[in-house]
This record gives structure tokens, C-alpha cells and sequence, in this order.
């Protein structure tokens, strides 16, 4: 089926600045839509997100992408098949001409990868798991045995993403209930997780700490005593919820470390400032620091726990650590299956993060997820800091290519409505 008309226009993001979304309209009548994120705290080989600059929005309008998107990208996208999704991309990929979309704007090229494939499943009548299974050669089984990803829940946030919290980025909790056959429920892990982040509200206010949050739906509370304060309470928080911590509900961080790198003027010497307690840590001590925390609390992973380009270190951090959790490559990988695959061949992570931003198309983002996983590496789908939208394209995605876990917070309507997805796809599936 031919697309016959593509129109981007600005909308909001959930920081209250610009995105953009991207309806692509076939000769038949039927469209398809979709919504761009981006991060606060990206890593800097990821794709061009394309501003505007000047005053609009802050400096953060996407004019320029919208434009790129209604003329240049239009140009060599209407007149194509709708369901050839790895041409549609390509001939992207080839009018930007730049290794990191910088001319057009990930931004823009990703808005029409996303709703063209959007259209096309919509086309064909079938849900957008469906169709992302079918075009990465990864169709599905449907039935009650279906493994679906676990929510991991951001449930108290610092870094980059919240004001005087701690210095490191996301606390995580990653609920896992099963049902009676043994398969992961997806709506009682996802109700586990509510339940512990409302537990875990009274007790910070018990204790003296706001319950207000941040980027991610996640409580930012200011005045947390230490970077492993907050374990305490989700701990305490887990079993007032009814919950067994290292059984039901797992640990996880994403200290998101590139954020709190200093170097010296060569940059040959990496450090890392931790306000908090007052020390300055060589990337040694970080390993060190973090194989503290494996000791005494259940984690399943640990995200960036160093910074985006330190491969050495990151070598021996997974030499050490990667055999007791996953250690899962965000910044440092950036959804890239060039950066994925030096990692698959140092050994430098056993997981990686998943943001269809990081790259900006739909097929290299399946093309680096299959990478992944034929090399035993768990995939996690995430969300964006600052800029989500209220697209969950991200959810179907993970279901399709059966991704270990979905990151994502639990408040805010940008967050509930991925996790309302993936209920939503449990139960479509479970009854077929
Ligand atoms: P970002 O952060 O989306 O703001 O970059 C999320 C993360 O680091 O996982
Ligand atoms: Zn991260």
C-alpha cells in the first residue's frame, strides 16, 4: 500500500518543551502516528536530536526537524511501499548522509520510521507487536505460555534527572510475579510495583523527606543522607507492601556515571565526583563501590556504572561484577550495533539499554537488538528522562523482539500509559 501524504507538526513533551510528531497517510485512507522522545542526560554518540535554537521553547523548538520531515524526508518516502520498512529507512539514512542523522535530526527521521510502521500495521490489521515480529523475522507464539517483559521501575531518582537528590541517577525495582503455571504476569508485577512505590511514599514522609517527583515518575527527595540511603527504604518499602525483596520484587541502578565524570585537561585520567560523599572516585573505586552494593542488597543489573567511552574499565567491571548481575550498556552503547558489537567482542557489558532515539530507526534499532541477543545479551527497552511523549511504540517493540524488560517509571501519564500497553498486549495475548 502507497504512502500518498506524511505531515509533522511540534507537540509537547512531558518536560514542557517541543517534540514532534509525524502522521504518515496511505492511498487506502488508513494513517499511522507517532510521537518522538529524547533524554536529559543523552549520551553523546547517540543520533542528533535537531533544535532550533534561539528563544522558542528555550533554544528546544523543532521547527527545523518539522520542516525537514513536510519537504526533504516527504520527498523520498511518499510514492513508497508502506511495508518496506528497511527501504523507507535507508532511503533516510542516505539523504542525511551523516553518521549520526545530524542533517535531518534523529528526531525527524525516527517520527516517520515509527509511524510508517505504525501505518503499516494498521494495514495489514495487526497490532504493532504483531508487525514488528513479522519484519524482524521474529514472529510470535500467542498463549498463556508467552514470556512478556518485566517492568523495571524507576522509584526514586537523582542525578541529572532531579534537583539536590543523590548523585546518582535511577533507583529501580523489578517485580516479578508469576503466575501459577510459572510465566511472568505482567498486570501482578505491574501491581506489585505501584504497590511498593505508594509504600514506599509513606515511609519517605515518615522519615521526613517531600514526595515530589522528577523526570520519570520516580520520587526526587532532597536531603537523602547518602547514594545507599535509598536502598533502605525501598527495602522497607518492598516488605510493607506485602512483597518478599530477591524473590517477588529484584533491585536494580542505572547510576548513569557519564554525568558525574570529571577529567583532567587530556582526558586521559577519568574521575568521578561524588558530592555526596565528598570523594572523588577512580574508576577502580567505582567497581569496587558497586560490588559493595551487589554484596548486600538483590540486583538483576546495573546500568552505566561507568562513563560512555572508559572500554578498559568497563572490561573489568563486567570481568568482576557481570557474572552475579547484568551489567547493561547505555550511554556507553547507545542502542549502536557498531558500539554493540566492540562490546560483544571486549566484553564489556552483558545487557543493553534500548532507545529508538539513540539510533533514530526502527530497523537498525531491531537490527542491533537481534546483535544482542544472539550474543546472549539481555535487551531492556526504556523510556527518555525529560522529553517522553505519550508514543508506545517502545512497548510493542520490546514484546516483539522479547526483550528481558521494559525500564519505566510508574506515575505521570507519559510513564502509565507504556505499562497500560503492555497490560493491555498480556491480555490479548493470554486470551488468543
Ligand atoms: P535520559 O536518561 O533518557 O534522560 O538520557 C535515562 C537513562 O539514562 O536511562
Ligand atoms: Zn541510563
Amino acid at each position: 500500500m502507497k504512502i500518498i501524504h506524511i505531515h509533522a507538526r511540534e507537540i509537547l513533551n512531558s518536560g514542557g518543551t517541543a517534540s514532534l510528531e509525524v502522521k504518515v497517510v496511505l492511498e487506502s485512507g488508513v494513517c499511522g502516528r507517532a510521537s518522538v522522545p529524547f533524554g536529559v542526560s543523552a549520551g553523546s554518540h547517540e543520533a542528533v536530536v535537531l533544535f532550533d535554537g534561539g528563544t522558542r521553547y528555550g533554544g528546544q523548538g523543532m521547527l527545523q526537524a518539522v520542516t525537514n520531515v513536510n519537504n526533504e524526508i516527504a520527498g523520498v518516502v511518499i510514492g513508497q511501499e508502506v511495508e518496506d520498512q528497511r527501504a523507507i529507512d535507508q532511503r533516510m539514512i542516505d539523504l542525511d548522509g551523516t553518521p549520526n542523522k545530524a542533517h535531518l535530526g534523529g528526531n525527524a527521521i525516527l517520527g516517520v520510521s515509527l509511524a510508517v510502521a505504525q501505518a503499516a500495521s494498521v494495514s495489514q490489521k495487526m497490532e504493532l507487536y504483531e508487525y514488528i515480529g513479522l519484519i524482524s523475522n521474529h514472529p510470535r507464539q500467542d498463549g498463556a505460555e508467552v514470556k512478556l517483559p518485566a517492568p523495571m521501575i524507576v522509584v526514586i531518582e537523582g542525578g541529572k534527572h532531579a534537583d539536590n537528590s543523590t548523585d546518582f541517577q535511577e533507583y529501580l525495582v523489578v517485580p516479578q510475579i508469576y503466575d501459577d503455571r510459572g510465566v511472568l504476569s505482567v498486570k501482578e508485577s505491574v501491581r506489585a510495583g505501584a504497590e511498593v512505590y505508594l509504600a514506599l511514599k509513606k515511609i519517605l514522609q515518615a522519615n521526613g523527606f517531600n514526595t515530589n517527583v522528577g523526570n520519570e515518575g520516580a520520587y526526587a527527595p532532597s536531603g537523602m543522607p547518602s547514594n545507599e540511603a535509598p536502598w533502605q527504604l525501598i527495602l522497607e518499602a518492598i516488605k510493607t507492601a506485602g512483597y518478599r525483596p530477591g524473590i517477588d520484587v529484584m533491585l536494580a541502578a542505572d547510576p548513569a556515571c557519564n554525568e558525574i565524570l570529571v577529567s583532567d585537561d587530556s582526558g586521559d585520567i577519568k574521575q568521578y565526583q561524588v558530592k555526596k560523599e565528598n570523594r572523588v572516585f577512580s574508576p577502580q573505586d567505582l567497581i569496587s563501590y558497586f560490588a559493595g552494593w551487589i554484596e548486600k542488597y538483590p540486583f538483576v543489573s546495573l546500568e552505566d556504572i561507568l562513563s560512555e567511552d572508559d572500554w578498559e574499565n568497563w572490561t573489568q567491571a563486567t570481568a568482576v561484577l557481570g557474572g552475579k548481575v547484568r551489567i547493561i550498556g547505555d550511554d556507553l552503547l547507545v542502542t549502536n550495533p557498531k558500539r554493540l558489537e566492540l562490546a560483544i567482542k571486549t566484553k564489556a557489558c552483558n545487557g543493553i539499554l534500548i532507545k529508538l532515539n539513540q539510533i533514530g530507526t526502527l530497523s537498525e534499532t531491531i537490527d542491533t537488538m537481534k546483535q544482542a541477543h544472539s550474543a546472549g545479551f539481555w535487551t531492556i527497552v526504556s523510556h527518555r528522562g525529560g522529553g517522553e511523549t505519550n508514543d508506545t511504540s517502545m512497548i510493542d517493540l520490546a514484546v516483539a523482539m522479547g526483550s528481558q524488560m521494559v525500564k519505566v517509571g510508574i506515575s505521570r501519564g507519559e510513564r502509565v500509559c507504556k505499562y497500560n500497553r503492555l497490560m493491555e498486549i498480556e491480555e490479548r495475548i493470554r486470551l488468543k
